[in-house]
């Protein structure tokens, strides 16, 4: 940890005191040492393997992180950090947008803190389909999810959705995990309102989200330690509590360029890193474990309260280090090593789009926060009494859906019948050739989510709010989409940024769903109990009305939201996998990635707690591999 990384915001929050001091190195100092294992990325996935090696104190482990440690920083921490005490939210009336930046803990420091499971088919398509065996199934996957846990049962009702809550939502969870997960003590006026009217559609509620069905609205976890008020994270989780392990060396603000190897062998033997202009590198006896992330950077979030600057790489550094595309890396003059063209394709995201409803003065959201003194003292004050109240707020009502419950029997065949004829027409590499057969299985079946709705009550994300106004934005996430992306580097220098190629809505039938979910949002929202809410139409206006309109209102308004995965997937060498069910990258000895680009398939939901039990899993298979008894 450097000397150097300075604490701002707490000089704002005196009352938060900085409790955690990591051990300490610099660039130097790291390369000097003889490391058994060296993580690249004290990211989500990154800092799991990091806690779970260091187990044994024998195991030494080294960390290297381009973004900076920031134990309890409030900015991280406090849910809705923007309206914390200390902190004024107030120029003229927006909220302002923290650049978080890359930092310990990666994504999980800037996320929306949204915890829920896919469904348990998604999960054994990649034991089947996708030939990685038994080991990875739902229910070989479920002890992992646990393990990340202590969760916390729902408060009574009226701060949760479904005061109905069922005995199997205990014994989902897990009770002794690094990871606190509770639910919301806190709803704003739009929560309960906007799943009643839901429910006319026939959207249904969900009383055991978490074994393998997350269809319908439930009471949504999060990762919140309801006791502390404070978001639960990779670093305050995972790494924190182990830093003062002798055996756990953790170097910030270094970016690792390129993995080395041996002479004659695919064994890996070390990484180079630049670290304030400098160039070193650190030697590795057994692995190196590539945890930084699969390849998007830079994309709007959905939220303009965050912003992704963090960089998310593991691809770049595969192709930088020889391993990718021969065509491409011969362009750029990087001899290769292993002729691997899978990776950095392949990637999916959740493209989403946004629409916000200008509500009646009298509705309560987060934009009171804002531009309501009187009510954000208060809000205050109870945060700093009992670490509850709306600065703790996260999404709250929220349903992953089918397309027939949205749109109906009759339209959902249309739209499959006219997906079928056009992928028909479309090249697919083998990977895809796998994919599409399930998805379309699964898209007739009716059985997993297609789209998630997700109600965000405060105005700024899909248009600039104005001053003293209550907003509703509605998000409908496309969670299983037929486009697939690419990440590659187009320069051998290490440090440039990896091109991105999201290729969102190429497909016609990820447009034409997600036209619809914009159209659903608004019936839904002119629906009662909502409609008594809603004062006016914002985004899109009420001039969006022909089907010309509705579909340039999507285009212009589609956006990341930050779930990307697939880019060094887990799947067989000859249909285009780049690691296999040991998450070992083909034609390396001893290189394994952990993150979520190994996941080959989208899954219904936010992506972190499958990150937590995908690395918790990738730590045992390690331990096991090197008969590391912790
Ligand atoms: C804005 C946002 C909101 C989200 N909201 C939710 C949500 O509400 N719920 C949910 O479940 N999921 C959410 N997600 C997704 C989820 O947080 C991520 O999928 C997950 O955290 C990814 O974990 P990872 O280990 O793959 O990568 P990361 O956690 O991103 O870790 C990668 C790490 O590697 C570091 N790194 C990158 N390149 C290098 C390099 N060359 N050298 C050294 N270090 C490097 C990065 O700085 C970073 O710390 C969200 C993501 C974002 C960005
Ligand atoms: C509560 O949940 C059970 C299933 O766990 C269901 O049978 C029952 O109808 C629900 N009650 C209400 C009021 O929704
Ligand atoms: C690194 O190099 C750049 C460009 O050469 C320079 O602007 C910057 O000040 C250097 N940074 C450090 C920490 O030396
Ligand atoms: C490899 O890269 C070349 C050049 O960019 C490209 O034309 C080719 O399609 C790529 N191959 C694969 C399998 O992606
Ligand atoms: C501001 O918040 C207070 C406290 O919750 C509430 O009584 C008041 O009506 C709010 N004022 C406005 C203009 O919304
Ligand atoms: C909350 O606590 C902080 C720090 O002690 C203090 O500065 C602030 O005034 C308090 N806010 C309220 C509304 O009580
Ligand atoms: C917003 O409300 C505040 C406090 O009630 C008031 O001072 C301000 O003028 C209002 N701003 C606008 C643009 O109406
Ligand atoms: C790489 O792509 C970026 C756009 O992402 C572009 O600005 C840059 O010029 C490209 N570099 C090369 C060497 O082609």
């Amino acid at each position: 940890m450097f000397a150097a990384f300075v604490f701002t915001a707490a000089t704002l929050l005196p009352h938060i005191a900085i409790v955690a001091v990591a051990r300490e190195t610099t660039p130097l100092l790291f390369a000097g040492l003889d490391f058994d294992f060296i993580v690249v990325g004290g990211g989500t996935s990154g800092l799991v393997a990091a806690a779970r090696l260091t187990e044994d104190p024998n195991i030494v482990v080294g960390v290297i992180e381009a973004g900076q440690y920031r134990p309890n920083d409030p900015v991280i921490e406090i849910p809705q950090s923007y309206a914390a005490p200390g902190v004024d939210p107030g120029l003229d009336g927006k909220p302002v947008a923290y650049p978080r930046g890359k930092v310990v803990g990666g994504s999980s420091a800037i996320n929306s803190l949204i915890w829920q499971r896919g469904d348990k088919d998604e999960y054994d398509l990649w034991a089947t389909s996708f030939g990685n065996g038994p080991d990875w199934s739902f229910s070989s996957l479920l002890p992992y999810f646990k393990k990340v846990e202590t969760w916390s049962p729902p408060p009574v009702s009226p701060a949760t959705i479904s005061s109905n809550l069922s005995s199997a939502l205990r014994s989902s969870h897990g009770d002794n995990g690094p990871v606190h997960i509770s639910y919301n003590n806190f709803l704003t006026d739009v929560d309960k309102p906007s799943v009643e009217a839901a429910s006319i559609f026939g959207v249904p509620d969900n009383f055991s989200p978490d074994l393998g069905d997350p269809l319908g609205f439930s009471s949504i976890a999060r990762n919140v330690d309801p006791v502390k008020g404070i978001r639960m994270y990779a670093s305050n989780s995972y790494y924190t509590p182990n830093s003062n392990r002798q055996n756990l060396i953790l170097l910030t603000g270094a970016q690792v360029t390129k993995l080395m190897f041996g002479d004659k062998t695919l064994t890996a033997i070390g990484v180079e890193y630049t670290a304030e202009n400098e160039t070193y590198t650190a030697h590795v006896s057994k692995e190196v474990i590539l945890a930084a992330g699969p390849g998007l950077e830079n994309l709007k979030s959905y939220s303009n309260l965050i912003r992704v600057l963090g960089s998310l790489k593991t691809p770049q550094i595969l192709e930088l280090s020889g391993v990718g595309n021969k065509t491409l890396l011969s362009h750029l003059n990087i001899p290769c090593l292993v002729d691997l063209p899978a990776v950095g394709e392949n990637l999916q995201d959740h493209p989403v789009t946004v629409s916000d409803f200008q509500l009646t003065s009298s509705t309560v959201t987060l934009d009171d926060l804002i531009f309501n003194t009187t009510f954000r003292l208060q809000e205050q004050a109870l945060y700093n009494a009992s670490r509850q109240g709306a600065l703790t707020y996260t999404p709250a009502a929220m349903a992953p859906t089918t397309l027939q419950t949205l749109f109906g029997q009759q339209d959902t065949e249309q739209l499959i019948t006219s997906l079928i004829t056009s992928l028909a027409l479309m090249s697919q590499t083998p990977l895809q050739q796998v994919q599409y057969e399930a998805q379309v299985e699964l898209l007739k079946a009716g059985s997993i989510p297609f789209l998630e709705l997700v109600v965000y009550p405060t105005g700024g994300v899909a248009s600039e709010p104005a001053p003293n106004v209550s907003y509703v934005t509605i998000a409908v996430m496309e969670v299983h989409p037929f486009g697939r992306g690419s990440v590659h580097i187009n320069t051998s220098n290490p440090l440039a940024n990896p091109v991105i190629d999201p290729r969102y809505l190429e497909v016609p039938f990820d447009a034409q769903i997600l036209i619809k979910a914009a159209q659903f949002a608004q019936k839904w929202m002119l629906t009662e109990p909502m409609s008594a809410l809603v004062e006016s139409l914002s985004t899109p206006s009420s001039a969006v009305t022909s089907a010309a309109a509705w579909d340039s209102f999507v285009r212009a308004h589609v956006q990341s939201t930050n779930h990307p995965l697939g880019t060094t997937a887990m799947a067989p060498r000859s249909i285009g996998g780049v690691v296999d069910p040991m998450l070992k990258v083909y034609g390396l000895n001893n290189v394994r990635v952990i993150d979520a680009g190994i996941f080959p398939f989208t899954i219904g939901v936010p992506l972190q707690p499958t990150v937590y039990a995908v690395a918790e899993k990738a730590s045992d298979m390690i331990k096991q591999s090197w008969d590391i008894k912790y």
